[in-house]
């Protein structure tokens, strides 16, 4: 049902745990010896977190942050809101901020500040997909799975209003899908 809004499949499943293989062992190596938190920002990172964080073999913990940046349409508005904080305090902690996507870079720069504000020893970022055609703010992420070109994209976590994150793939939406 889904499948009929989307023009092109864009990153498949195959290619999704292909990346998050390749992921897994760039983070275990640069992080061994080390006890990480993972901060997934919702809801996006959802379905990327879960793939790659069974190829981490690590000692590691998990949070989770409700982070707002669209609000229904397709272009950033540039506001990012704190949904859900963090339980736990993050003084001192090495931290892996796991995203769907970079698009501005509004919204990782926010939380990038915060986390260090916090205290945190180190924070770097994991996305599944860049789009750096879109930055606004200069920021490179440490970790990238794909570089995409500027079209709107939904499935595996992204959504188009918060419809679409279930897909099994990441495609590009319909034009008509959004303008009707
Ligand atoms: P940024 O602050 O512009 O980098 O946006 C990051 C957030 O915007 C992501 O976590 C997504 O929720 C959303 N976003 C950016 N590009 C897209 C897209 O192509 N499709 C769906 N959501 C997007």
């Amino acid at each position: 049902m889904l499948e009929k809004d989307i023009k092109k499949v864009l990153v498949s499943t195959q290619e999704i745990e292909e990346i998050c293989v390749r992921l897994g062992e760039q983070i275990t190596k640069d992080y061994s010896g080390k006890k990480p938190l993972m901060v997934g920002l919702l809801k996006g990172c959802m379905p990327f977190m879960s793939e790659l964080m069974k190829h981490l073999d690590l000692y590691m913990e998990v949070e989770l942050m409700g982070v707002q940046s669209y609000h229904g349409g397709t272009a950033s508005t540039g506001d990012v809101k704190i949904t859900r904080d963090l339980d736990i305090p993050v003084k001192g902690r090495d931290i892996i901020i796991a995203e769907d996507i970079v698009d501005t870079a509004k919204t990782i720069n926010v939380i990038t500040k915060l986390l260090k504000y916090r205290g945190a020893n180190s924070v770097e970022v994991v996305t599944l997909l860049d789009k750096p055609a879109g930055r606004v703010v200069d920021f490179e992420p440490k970790y990238i799975g794909i570089t995409i070109p500027k079209e709107f994209v939904v499935g595996f976590g992204l959504d188009y209003d918060e419809m679409y994150r279930n897909l099994p793939y990441v495609g590009v939406l319909k034009e008509e899908v959004y303008t009707k």
